[in-house]
């Protein structure tokens, strides 16, 4: 965070030590209680309007099963608009105003550094399900709680399919945001673990234009390496993937792979841009089919319709899913804790019906972290157990986007490495080169040979080849084009040496340069000939 941010942060930490937190708890007639809790989303957002089609629906879904609960969540949604200050002043409106004791989200990670300050001070867990910067999850702010993975449980995954490859190199393009800086360190440290380097990061502006991203992409032309790790949301993310295609890197040659921030939505990304896309490789949290999570989809995606009637169909993707089951744990807390409150009241004099708050705490704080920290449960999401403030490791699926739809190719697990099925143990390390246990992937350009990663730069020299008619044609035999020039040649020794290059790990762009004249005589003997590489000649077009 720079310093203004945290001056902000501080600030309006100030503003809110000066607030009371009112009655959290409205008990009506028939003894039923109510929790207050905030959501903040970017409504604006894909993400954020998925969420919210989920959270609603999950209020809706839990209290239809526990119709007897006496503690209800009341859900207040406020919209972000992808802004940290925003988020933050909305925070500080739903505590004061509304006595939230409990917030969902925010969305993105720089938001939730000001979000879990607010919350953590007033006591007041604040459970985000998208943020995924390592750094959030800090011992200073117990109140925060992430129901979803850190971007450092994914940067193993990634290493192994880079490894599993042979590529020696990658370079990193990311959103110039703390969550697309947040994975670099961790990503740093898993390459190294495999021999892999980073000769270079490319950092992007969220906010970059179409051609701000173009002279990017040129500079990464001009260098070597050809394998790209893309870390980004979908809006940067759909930029960069039209200009790529448009420049000729969605071709023979180069690999792409995405990392949660594309591939978890990769069936909600446009159809144009998944195009763009083809050939690409992605990493993506798994989640288990089963017959809920499908009967849950259909429900869904009708309600997404009501709900965004303008825009196009798209999937529940594990944000909705992680959103749903991060209000099925927080209703479930909620009633626990109401019931030992109740308890406890009884036994305390009931005169003090204001004693619920000390000024800007929520006293109800402790017990409900402690309520959330403690259920487990199987939601439509997987395992949900946030017993180390976020979920742990579960297991990641590698996809390929073929013909502008995503294909699942295999899993990654922290025991078997990549593997095409998930109940396959015999997987255990690939061999330099050879091919990863996945089902077949197809390469930008439709191509079905595995990129080598590394190529001289497409502005850079070629490898210049002398090559001489022999006496023998069927070791040597050079031909001229008389109308464009080109060289060819052919013959046993010919065939060796581009046999030889296709074996070397790395693309060498290369063309012969012929030491005969035009009429197909040799310039000189072999002696001379050899003698050319000492001499430095770069074509032998001038007699000797
Ligand atoms: C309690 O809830 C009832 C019904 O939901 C509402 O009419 C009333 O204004 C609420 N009271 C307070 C103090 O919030
Ligand atoms: C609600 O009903 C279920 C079974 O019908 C029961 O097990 C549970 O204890 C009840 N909960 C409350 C709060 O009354
Ligand atoms: C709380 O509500 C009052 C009255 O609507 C408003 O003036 C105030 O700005 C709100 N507080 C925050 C922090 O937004
Ligand atoms: C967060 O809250 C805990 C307990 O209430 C407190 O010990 C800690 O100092 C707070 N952290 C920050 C950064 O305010
Ligand atoms: C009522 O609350 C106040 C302030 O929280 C406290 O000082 C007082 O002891 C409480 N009274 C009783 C009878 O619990
Ligand atoms: C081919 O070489 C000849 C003679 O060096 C030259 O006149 C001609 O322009 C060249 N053609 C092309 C297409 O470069």
């Amino acid at each position: 965070m720079d310093t203004t941010a945290k001056t902000t942060s501080l600030l309006l930490l100030m503003v809110l030590s000066f607030l009371g937190l009112g009655v959290a708890q409205n008990v009506t007639q028939r003894g039923a209680g109510i929790l207050n809790v905030g959501a903040i989303l970017n409504l604006q957002s894909l993400v954020g309007k998925i969420a919210r089609t989920s959270i609603l629906m999950a209020m809706e879904d839990f209290y239809e099963v526990h119709r007897n609960y006496t503690t209800k969540l009341v859900l207040h949604i406020r919209g972000s608009n992808g802004d940290n200050i925003q988020a933050a002043s909305e925070a500080v409106d739903l505590l004061e105003n509304y006595s939230v004791r409990a917030i969902i989200g925010p969305q993105k990670s720089s938001e939730a550094t000001f979000v879990s300050d607010i919350g953590n001070n007033s006591q007041v867990p604040v459970i985000s399900f998208t943020a995924t910067n390592p750094a959030l999850l800090s011992s200073n702010v117990p109140y925060f709680l992430r129901a979803t993975l850190s971007d450092a449980a994914q940067v193993k995954s990634l290493a192994a399919l880079i490894k599993a490859y042979g590529w020696r190199e990658v370079v990193p393009i990311y959103e110039e945001t703390d969550f697309g800086r947040g994975i670099i360190p961790y990503l740093v440290d898993a390459l190294q673990e495999v021999g892999v380097s980073m000769p270079y990061r490319s950092g992007i502006s969220q906010s970059a234009n179409s051609d701000q991203v173009e002279q990017e992409l040129y500079k990464l032309m001009t260098m070597q390496t050809r394998v790209y790790i893309v870390h980004m949301s979908s809006t940067i993310g759909s930029i960069l993937f039209t200009k790529a295609k448009e420049l000729g890197m969605m071709s023979d040659g180069y690999a792409w792979i995405l990392t949660d921030g594309m591939a978890n939505i990769i069936n909600s990304i446009s159809p144009l841009v998944l195009d763009a896309m083809d050939g690409a490789l992605g990493v993506r949290f798994y989640v288990p089919k089963s017959k809920e999570l499908g009967y849950f989809t259909t429900r869904w995606t009708m309600r997404y319709k009501q709900d965004n009637p303008n825009d196009p169909p798209t999937e529940p993707s594990i944000f909705g899913l992680r959103g749903y089951d991060t209000i099925w744990t927080l209703a479930q807390a909620a009633e626990k804790v109401s019931m030992i409150n109740a308890i406890s009241q009884k036994q305390q004099q009931r005169k003090n019906s204001t004693c619920l708050g000390t000024l800007g705490m929520s006293t109800i704080g402790p017990k409900l972290l402690d309520a959330i920290l403690q259920h487990k449960f199987k939601g439509l999401s997987g395992d949900f157990d946030l017993t180390n403030r976020q979920l742990q490791f579960s297991i990641f699926q590698i996809i390929n986007v073929v013909r502008s739809e995503s294909k699942e190719i295999g899993f990654w697990t922290a025991k078997g490495g990549i593997h095409r099925n998930l109940n396959q143990n015999g997987y255990k390390d690939t061999y330099l080169n050879s091919i990863p246990d996945l089902s077949p992937v197809v390469w930008p350009g439709e191509a079905n040979i595995v990129p080598k990663g590394w190529q001289f730069p497409t502005y850079g020299k070629r490898l210049r080849v002398g090559v001489r008619t022999s006496g023998y044609p069927e070791f040597m035999k050079v031909e001229r084009d008389p109308v464009t020039n080109v060289t060819t040649a052919t013959g046993y020794a010919i065939d060796v040496f581009e046999e030889v290059l296709k074996q070397l790990p790395y693309a060498i762009p290369y063309e012969y340069v012929a030491f005969d004249n035009a009429q197909g005589v040799s310039h000189g003997t072999y002696n001379d000939f050899v003698y050319q590489v000492h001499l430095g000649v770069r074509n032998f077009g001038s007699p000797i």
